[in-house]
């Protein structure tokens, strides 16, 4: 009986060696934090997503200060309005709740983070869809492309550097490059969410907006069957001059996420998305896993995947880790 020869255990032995064999590892710059902002003067908790809240502004702009000590990235704003009707007037409107947040936190707190906002008409719709109606109920595409283009210059004016096109329909990201550069916002960049799945990890987040959809988003969202699909929607994106493309979940889709890595001359993001969340805040509440530990572990998996980026809704308290980690 002989010994092996190959050990790659020698590289496990010590705490310094696996710290210097490590391939990669999470750093605050790299973390965006998702925050909701609603309209009123009190914070409301989100009953689905144990420690996180929809702000009012004013606690918005104290959480982005602590973001912005704690070195992340920056911060995705959604905005809950209190009155919403057919075509999203409040996502158009400059005093709009999600305009006005955008604004706010800008000013408060400049360049030491990015301050980039949703670009989607979902949570300003009463029927909840991400676009708007045609008469037979059918979201129509071009109709929303219309309203986006708007919904672009409103949010470029009121600062935000950084649009997060999520409502998935065909030409979005065209349309609002055209309008912004036509409108003098060269340098206002676009995040496309490329490969975004009808996912049923959206559950908590529809809470978070106070979604009032019924039926579900299967005619514009990715089917979760399809791979393929994901890398062309990315690749049309990138055709249509996205700065930024994302894959969203994370978790469930690290076959994509590598995939359009593996092709993306652009950075790719990923979306760790509210249901992942809650998930693991779930079972270490009842104690069976150990949060932290899955915690890092889950964003650690979807950098490898090939994430350069990840919208989390741990990004602050990971980035303090992270920190005392060194
Ligand atoms: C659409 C949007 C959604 C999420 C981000 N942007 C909801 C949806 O598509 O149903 C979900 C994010 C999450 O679940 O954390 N504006």
């Amino acid at each position: 009986m002989s010994n092996p020869v190959i050990r790659p255990r020698r590289l496990r032995t010590t705490p310094a060696l696996r710290r210097l064999a490590s391939e990669i590892r999470v750093h605050p710059a790299e973390l965006v934090l998702p925050m909701f902002v609603r309209e009123g003067d009190a914070t409301m908790p989100i009953q689905s997503m144990p420690g996180v809240v929809q702000h009012s502004i004013d606690s918005a702009r104290r959480a982005v200060v602590a973001a912005a000590e704690a070195g992340i990235g920056g911060v995705m704003l959604f905005g809950v309005p209190e009155v919403r009707d057919a075509t999203g007037t409040g996502a158009t409107d400059p005093n709009g709740i999600l305009n006005l947040a955008t604004r706010a936190l800008v000013d408060e707190i400049g360049d030491a983070l990015v301050v980039q906002t949703d670009l989607c008409l979902d949570e300003f719709t009463d029927h909840g869809h991400c676009g708007v109606l045609a008469s037979d109920g059918r979201v129509d595409n071009d109709a929303t492309l219309l309203r986006y283009r708007d919904m672009a210059l409103a949010q470029a004016n009121a600062g935000s550097a950084l649009l997060g096109l999520s409502g998935m329909m065909d030409g979005q990201v065209a349309a609002v490059r055209e309008t912004l550069d036509g409108a003098g916002y060269e340098d206002t960049a676009v995040l496309a969410y490329s490969a975004k799945y009808a996912s049923a990890y959206y559950g908590p987040f529809r809470e978070a907006v106070a979604s009032t959809l019924t039926g579900n988003r299967r005619t514009y969202q990715l089917d979760p069957a399809n791979r393929r699909e994901g890398v062309r929607e990315a690749q049309i994106d990138i055709d249509e001059v996205a700065d930024i493309v994302m894959v969203k979940p994370a978790g469930s889709y690290l076959d994509v996420l590598a995939e359009v890595a593996g092709m993306s001359p652009v950075p790719v993001w990923a979306y760790q998305v509210s249901g992942e969340y809650s998930m693991i805040e779930a079972a270490a509440a009842q104690g069976w896993i150990d949060r932290r530990r899955a915690v890092e572990e889950s964003v650690l998996s979807i950098r490898r995947a090939g994430a350069d980026a990840v919208l989390t809704y741990w990004a602050v308290e990971l980035a303090t880790w992270l920190k005392e980690e060194r």
